[in-house]
């Protein structure tokens, strides 16, 4: 038997005056998303944005349903938005911010398993790593790429 660790590095910071104007900029973007949320079950309002090699910032929210697992995560309709309207464009960063009770929250919230295979994926498409911006109402938690997020993580080369 053998153990393996596997250790993932989190950067957080206390306030966004910490970070550059463009990562400002981006966080800025996922928290002004989170109006267009439609989270009429859960309201719970998620906003994420994400920055392409091309320098634009696309948007996204997540988008519920009645029959709830109809519904998607900020993280995945932003992302697939952005790859659906610029194909070959790589993704460098996204920033994702929520919304509950009348404030942002505390706790900088983490994508759900499914995002962070979108996030994986897409940085293995691009071959580009993406970092991940997770905002609290001040705390701010900074992640070099997806598979820091998730290892393990399952790919294109175990298809053969
Ligand atoms: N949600 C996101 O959009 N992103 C996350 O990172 C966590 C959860 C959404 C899914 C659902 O609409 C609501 O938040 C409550 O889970």
């Amino acid at each position: 038997m053998k153990k393996v660790e596997i250790v993932t590095t989190v950067l957080e910071y206390d306030s966004l005056n910490e970070l550059s104007r463009e990562e400002q900029e981006l966080i800025n973007a996922s928290k002004e998303a989170v109006k267009n949320a439609y989270a009429p079950y859960s309201k719970f309002q998620v906003g994420s944005a994400v920055l392409l090699e091309n320098g634009k910032i696309i948007t996204g929210t997540n988008q519920e349903n009645a029959a709830y697992p109809s519904g998607l995560c900020a993280e995945r309709v932003a992302i697939f938005y952005a790859n659906s309207m610029f194909p070959n464009v790589a993704v460098k960063a996204v920033a994702v911010s929520a919304f509950t009770n009348n404030a942002f929250t505390e706790k900088p919230v983490p994508p759900c398993g499914s995002c962070r295979q979108v996030i994986s994926e897409t940085e293995t498409r691009f071959k580009s790593p993406i970092k991940i911006y997770l905002a609290g109402k001040t705390r701010i938690m900074v992640i070099e790429n997806a598979k820091e997020l998730l290892p393990l993580n399952f790919d294109d080369g175990f298809l053969g």
